[in-house]
């Protein structure tokens, strides 16, 4: 993205998390095969191979899905963001060995196609009950694998980001076919219920965080939404509504404001002030949960950069957001709504020195 790109500049963390990630995987399988050598000493390799990456796959699903919310709930689980696309691709891979090895264990032993047994060998499709649960592994699987293939910013561009979100938001119904997959086997193959216990704690903890971050988020939102629709003072021009005061914006950061639905990123710099829209065009990010690095915003998620005064990413990058007209009266800071073009540049509003001094000795 530009000179201290994040996702550049993470790259020793990230072969730090890769290698975790591995060694975690490693370290799960070990774990699964030795229990279940213990516990079940009569299961065969195969069986063994499908238990322990199914579950695994499972298990890493539940971690991506609780990464989002957790990290709008605490901002030290942001590193975990740069890493969950990795992530993503390993469950999958792990997820379709499980669905391979089935697929050969299953379904190979007869004159039907392997594909075609799978759905044909149980046809109870207007069960509830007895609803043919592979066939929900595999459409799962379908979705896995199409997101995993267009895990690359490279997919996001070319699918346009609106198109990308839709397609990945495809994790919640993935989820919801292995939920069903899984307790249906359980019921259908009379297996022990414990592992319906576990997928209910995890779906309980998966809801659970969303539940929480929302309701964080709309806190958020509503401490966004100045008091003052339009401004009281004459000598402010028409469409401006005042947004806060200038101490209330730590330098180097910024203030998110909901105006008229506008989600709006307030940054001050120095004696500077710039607007310009909230949401990243990488993965519509918050960008007024970052800061000014080099002179320019650095989204929190990835490190995506815009330039304050034009909301342009700097060469040779071409992202842009939209800019809004900022105001400064004496310690008061009105915003327009109403928004330029993306990569508009508009002038920033400047904070008079007296006041920047008076604020100095406020805090
Ligand atoms: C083509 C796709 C799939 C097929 C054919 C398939 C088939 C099966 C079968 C036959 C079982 C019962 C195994 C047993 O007797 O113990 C099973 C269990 C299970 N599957 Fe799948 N599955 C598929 C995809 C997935 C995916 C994508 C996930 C998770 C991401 C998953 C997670 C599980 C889990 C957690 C269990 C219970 C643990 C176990 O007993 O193995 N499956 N699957
Ligand atoms: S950099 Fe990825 S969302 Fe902003």
């Amino acid at each position: 993205m530009s000179v201290i790109y994040d996702p550049v500049h993470w790259t020793p963390h990230k072969n730090v998390y890769d290698k975790i990630l591995l060694a975690f995987v490693g370290l799960y399988l070990v774990l699964f095969g030795a229990l279940e050598a213990i516990l079940h000493p009569q299961v065969t390799a195969e069986t063994l191979v499908i238990r322990a990456t199914g579950t695994l796959a499972f298990l890493m699903l539940h971690i991506i899905l609780c990464i989002g919310p957790l990290c709008r709930l605490d901002k030290r689980f942001l590193p975990l963001l740069y890493n969950r696309r990795h992530l993503g691709v390993t469950m999958f891979l792990i997820g379709l060995t499980h669905g391979v090895f089935n697929i050969v264990q299953f379904h190979t032993q007869g004159n039907v196609d392997p594909l075609v047994s799978l759905f044909v060998s149980n046809t109870h499709y207007g069960s509830l009950v007895r609803f043919p649960f592979q066939s929900l592994g595999f459409f799962a699987l379908i979705i896995l694998f199409l997101m995993a293939a267009t895990s690359h910013d490279f997919w996001l561009k070319n699918l346009t980001p609106p198109a990308w979100k839709v397609l990945h938001m495809g994790v919640y119904a993935a989820y919801a076919m292995i939920v069903m997959h899984v307790m249906l086997g359980v019921i259908q193959l009379e297996k022990s219920p414990v592992l319906i216990g576990l997928t209910g704690l995890g779906m309980f903890s998966v809801i659970g965080l969303h539940v929480v971050a929302a309701w964080k988020q709309m806190k958020k939102d509503q401490a966004a939404r100045p008091s003052g629709v339009h401004c009281p003072i004459s000598n402010i021009p028409q469409g401006f509504v005042y947004a806060c005061e200038v101490a209330d914006i730590p330098d180097n950061r910024a203030k998110m404001l909901i105006i008229h639905s506008e989600n709006i990123a307030l940054f001050k710099y120095g004696n500077k002030l710039s607007a310009v829209h909230n949401l990243c065009k990488h993965q519509n990010g918050p960008l007024s949960e970052g800061k000014i690095i080099d002179g320019c915003i650095t989204c929190p998620w990835h490190g995506y950069q815009y330039r304050p005064e034009d909301g342009q990413s700097p060469p040779p990058f071409k992202e842009m957001v939209c800019t809004y007209d900022v105001m400064v009266e004496g310690t008061k800071v009105y915003v327009n709504p109403q928004p330029y073009p993306e990569g508009t540049a508009r002038p920033p509003a400047t904070i008079h020195s007296s006041w920047k001094s008076l604020e100095v000795i406020s805090q």
